[in-house]
């Protein structure tokens, strides 16, 4: 994968620093079925509120499950549409909006599903893939399509594979996938004891 310049306040392991959301797929690159399967056991172990485990994911990859990936891609919307043809496996990721052992509701759902996807991509990472998570996508109409039960609520989905070459990037995408990295500074949003007071 492409390595985009940034520029950390403090060092940080490689892998936060790799990743990043881009658009360029490689759409003849599929993902091997045993890194598929790492990506989600990464996922597995994040933590969870009461280790509840929330998160359901419902892998859909264009090599072994296509109809369940034409479905997929017809429920994101058009400006992720646009990218997302040339993701071999599209993902979504749903949350329990229950506790498993008391049937209350669970309102740590999405934060876990949240540390979940994340492992998910930075073992993506590790594995030199590329992912994309979105909130561009229609939650209505893919808890209709998958028959997914009314306790679980569709949060994201996710685009994971290869990115092509560098040379590959398409014209239109160049500029996108190749800007750098930014985030706003470390002491705007990390506070040392006191709300406002940058790190
Ligand atoms: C919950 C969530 C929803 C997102 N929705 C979209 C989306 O619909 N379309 C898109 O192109 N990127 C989407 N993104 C990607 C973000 O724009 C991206 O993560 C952010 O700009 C930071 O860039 P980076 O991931 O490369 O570090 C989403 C990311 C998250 C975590």
């Amino acid at each position: 994968m492409l390595q985009k310049p940034y520029d950390t306040s403090a060092p940080i392991h490689a892998l936060f620093a790799q990743r990043y959301s881009g658009v360029c797929f490689d759409p003849q690159r599929p993902v091997p079925p045993e890194l598929l399967l790492s990506v989600a056991e990464a996922a597995r172990w994040a933590p969870s509120c009461n280790g509840d485990e929330p998160w359901r994911f419902l892998i859909c990859n264009k090599a072994t499950t296509p109809a369940a990936w034409d479905k997929a891609f017809a429920c994101l919307m058009e400006g992720n549409q646009a990218w997302c043809r040339h993701a071999p496996v599209l993902v979504i990721i749903c949350t329990d909006t229950r506790f498993t052992h008391n049937d209350n509701p669970n309102r740590f759902g999405p934060y876990d599903c949240g540390a979940a996807a994340l492992s998910l991509c930075l073992q993506a990472t590790a594995h030199g893939l590329m992912t994309h998570q979105m909130g561009g996508f229609l939650p209505a109409k893919t808890q209709e399509s998958f028959a997914i039960p009314e306790r679980y609520q569709p949060l994201a989905m996710m685009a994971l594979g290869y990115q092509l070459p560098e040379s590959e990037f398409p014209a239109q995408w160049r500029e996108r996938e190749t800007k750098p990295r930014q985030r706003r500074p470390l002491g705007a949003q990390f506070f040392a004891g006191e709300w406002g007071k940058g790190l």
